[in-house]
């Protein structure tokens, strides 16, 4: 157990990171419970992620990611799987960091592509007819993606590498690295 912790623990990384599955791990660890903003956005809509998108484009998703976002800072305690895209901008990660912990988990754009481009359930990775799009498209795309959103996710107070390692092996890199963070503040 690790006394002190603060209410939240956010977790940010791009698609593909392994934010759930961590998130997970680490909220078992730390005996709290765990949520994945993802699952709450669909909970909240009653439909699934690539059903926001089509009805209501990237703009509307992004505005209910805002909300639910909002109402986990204002009602939950413990370990957020962040999406790819929830640190929209410098004021959401500065909210974010001012009601909990944020964490990113890195991974290279060359591990993210592999792990994801066959991934139905991800809109952003789908044309507009709803099927792949073609890898040297989506490898431009993401890595223009990755490098725009890579400033907001290096201002984490705590960054962890995924590389090469399995996934229990991080989260106890990470239960390290929290711990000496809480403890030193
Ligand atoms: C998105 C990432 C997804 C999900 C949505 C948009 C993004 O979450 O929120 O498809 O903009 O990177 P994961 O990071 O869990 O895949």
């Amino acid at each position: 157990m690790i006394s002190n912790l603060p209410d939240r623990i956010f977790l940010c990384g791009f698609m593909g990171a392994g934010k759930s599955l961590i998130g997970h791990k680490l909220a078992e660890k730390l005996e709290r419970t765990f949520l994945d903003l993802d699952d709450k956005i669909e909970e909240k809509a009653g439909q699934s992620i690539p059903e926001i998108f089509d009805e209501t484009g990237e703009a509307g998703f992004r505005t209910l990611e805002r909300r639910a976002l909002q109402e986990v800072i204002r009602e939950f305690e413990g370990v957020v799987a962040l999406g790819g895209g929830s640190l929209q901008n410098q004021h959401m990660v500065d909210h974010i960091k001012l009601n909990g912990l944020l964490v990113f988990i890195e991974t290279p754009i060359s591990v993210i592509l592999d792990r994801i481009s066959e991934d139905q359930n991800r809109p952003l990775l789908l044309d507009e007819e709803g099927n792949p799009k073609d890898r040297a498209q989506l490898k431009e795309e993401l890595t223009a993606l990755y490098e725009q959103r890579l400033p907001l996710y290096q201002q984490a107070v705590i960054t962890i590498s995924n590389e090469g390692q399995n996934p229990d092996k991080i989260v106890q890199t990470l239960l390290k690295k929290i711990r000496n963070h809480v403890e030193y503040y």
